[in-house]
């Protein structure tokens, strides 16, 4: 790939403001995009330094605060990054939330919701929403956040397992709608990143080390790990890609896991 590769590139970024949905935004707008940041929290100021770490880069960015679970907050989100720059491009769909430690025989209907809402109906809301944009334009790139459990069960996942794997159905129902438009539609699903959403598995050197040894390559996931992936996925390089998902998990899979704690 090209160091500039998404040059005149308009991006919107979800859950930009930590985590994976950061490490996106910063990597594209290395990459020479302009990159529109939203996350549903800004009072701690995260999302502000998102933008300021894009707009020093020499791109353009935007701020927005959105909730993805409310149709006419994203509706909203949608408008001011046209308003601004003209189009989107690309759209990466990385506002999610997981309640761990639930079976889900154990999940209540509010952790359900929470959960379902967020992260299959918040993101199926972004789609549709920047969708209808791109249709359009005639052309654009999908990136939604997907998971490895939602390939494969994990114990404690709860309802987080069976929303991540309907974002890969809606990956690839939407990958079919809009290929006539020029639209790809894509998915990553990242073994265990690095980040506050999951600090337990790593936040102390002997838990890291324990969780490391899960996975084949013997480390957990960095954050770039997953951008550059993203950026794969949002360059002409995969330009005859649609309706995938690329697993970022250094081999890990949770039936792996489990197997190893019975082994251990
Ligand atoms: N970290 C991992 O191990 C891992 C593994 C697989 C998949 N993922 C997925 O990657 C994505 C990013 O994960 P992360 O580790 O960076 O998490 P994170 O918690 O660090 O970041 C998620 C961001 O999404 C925002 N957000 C949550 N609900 C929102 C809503 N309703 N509207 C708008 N923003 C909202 C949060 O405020 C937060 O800033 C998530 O979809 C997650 O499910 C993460």
């Amino acid at each position: 790939m090209k160091i500039d590769c998404l040059r005149n590139k308009v991006a919107l970024v979800t859950g930009a403001r930590r985590g994976i949905g950061r490490a996106v935004a910063v990597t594209f707008a290395g990459a020479g995009a302009d990159v529109v940041v939203c996350d549903a929290v800004v009072d701690d100021g995260k999302l502000k330094e998102t933008e300021d770490t894009v707009e020093k880069q020499g791109r353009g960015s935007l701020a927005v605060q959105a909730d993805i679970s409310l149709r006419n907050e994203v509706e909203k989100m949608t408008r001011q990054a046209i308003e601004a720059f003209g189009k989107i491009d690309i759209l990466v769909n990385c506002a999610g939330v997981w309640i761990p430690g639930q079976t889900l025989l154990e999940c209540s209907d509010e952790s359900w919701d929470v959960v379902m809402n967020t992260n299959l109906k918040g993101t199926f809301l972004c789609c549709r929403e920047v969708g209808r944009q791109m249709i359009a334009q005639r052309r654009g790139c999908i990136i939604n956040l997907s998971s490895q459990v939602g390939l494969d069960p994990a114990m404690g996942a709860g309802a987080y397992s069976t929303s991540k794997a309907g974002i890969l159905m809606l990956t690839r129902q939407l990958a079919q709608e809009m290929a006539e438009f020029g639209v790809r539609v894509n998915a990553l699903a990242p073994g265990i990143v690095k980040t506050d959403f999951n600090a337990d598995f790593w936040k102390e050197p002997e838990m890291e080390k324990e969780a490391s040894g899960m996975v084949p390559l013997n480390r957990l996931a960095e954050t770039e790990d997953v951008a550059q992936a993203a950026l794969f996925l949002a360059s002409d390089a995969s330009s005859y890609i649609t309706g995938e998902v690329l697993c970022i998990n250094g081999g890990w899979r949770p039936t792996s896991s489990v197997a190893s704690r019975e082994d251990a």
